[in-house]
């Protein structure tokens, strides 16, 4: 990704602390997307203060479709889309509120929509792309009492494998999608506790992933969804 023009989403989230490094150390001109300054200051933790200076970054509420046009055209730009943006919560259907069930698939599907339609609008332009989304497990084997997050992120999926599909003909643009099991974030293991915390999959492993699919070298990997579920 050297010299490459990258948004990357949810770059100062649990998964960007193992990505942004990453993908910031490939040489890339990463701009990241926030809205909250305290994620951005633990990410600072990981990242030499060269590093840290190297990144742009810009508060942009995703859910905003003018915003995300301003960012793409101010951004001149994007070789490489990596969207982290996603969360999920749980609840049985029967008591899941309609509110909640709009919000997972704005968090999980909107933003991607926006996001990838405006970033590969630049990268039709310029003739070369990589998007890289991120699923989950749980779009390809779905787990009661998460039903408007596993239904959320197969939307994800299907919507990853349709650009790829609507793509095709151009030489060099891809679209990938990774699916993470359960994620060793701090979040994860406040939730969660840190009891099982050594079977989660690492923020820098599924980096290693989302990288290759990022790359150059990925040219002719389209429509895949990677498995990255470790031991679980
Ligand atoms: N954690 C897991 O175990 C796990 C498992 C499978 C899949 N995944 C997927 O992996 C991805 C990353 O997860 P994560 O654990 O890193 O989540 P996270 O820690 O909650 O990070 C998500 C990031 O997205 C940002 N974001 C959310 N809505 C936004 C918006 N409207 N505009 C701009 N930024 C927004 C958040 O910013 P703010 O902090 O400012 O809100 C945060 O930085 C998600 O797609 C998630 O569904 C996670």
């Amino acid at each position: 990704m050297e010299g490459k023009q990258v948004l990357l989403t949810g770059g100062a989230g649990g998964l960007g602390l193992g990505v942004t490094p990453a993908v910031v150390r490939q040489g890339a001109k990463v701009t990241i997307p926030y809205r909250n300054e305290a994620s951005i200051e633990r990410l600072k933790q990981q990242l030499s203060p060269s590093e840290f200076e190297s990144i742009r970054f810009v508060s942009v509420d995703l859910s905003k479709e003018s915003a995300i046009a301003q960012l793409v055209e101010d951004m001149g730009r994007v070789d490489v889309l990596i969207h982290l943006v996603g969360g999920f919560s749980m609840g049985q259907l029967i008591d899941y509120s309609y509110e909640d069930w709009k919000k997972d698939f704005q968090l999980n599907l909107d933003t991607t929509f926006l996001v990838c339609k405006h970033s590969l609008r630049s990268m039709i332009n310029s003739g070369y792309g990589r998007i890289v989304t991120v699923g989950s497990k749980g779009a390809v084997q779905p787990m009661g009492g998460l039903a408007s997050y596993c239904a959320s992120k197969a939307g994800v999926v299907a919507l990853t494998q349709a650009i790829a599909e609507e793509v095709k003909d151009y030489d060099n643009i891809t679209a990938n999608c990774v699916l993470p099991s359960i994620i060793d974030t701090p979040t994860n293991r406040e939730a969660m506790g840190s009891d099982q915390a050594d079977q989660w999959i690492k923020p820098e492993s599924l980096a290693a992933g989302i990288c290759y699919l990022a790359s150059e070298a990925a040219k002719d990997v389209r429509g895949a969804t990677l498995p990255v579920y470790g031991q679980l």
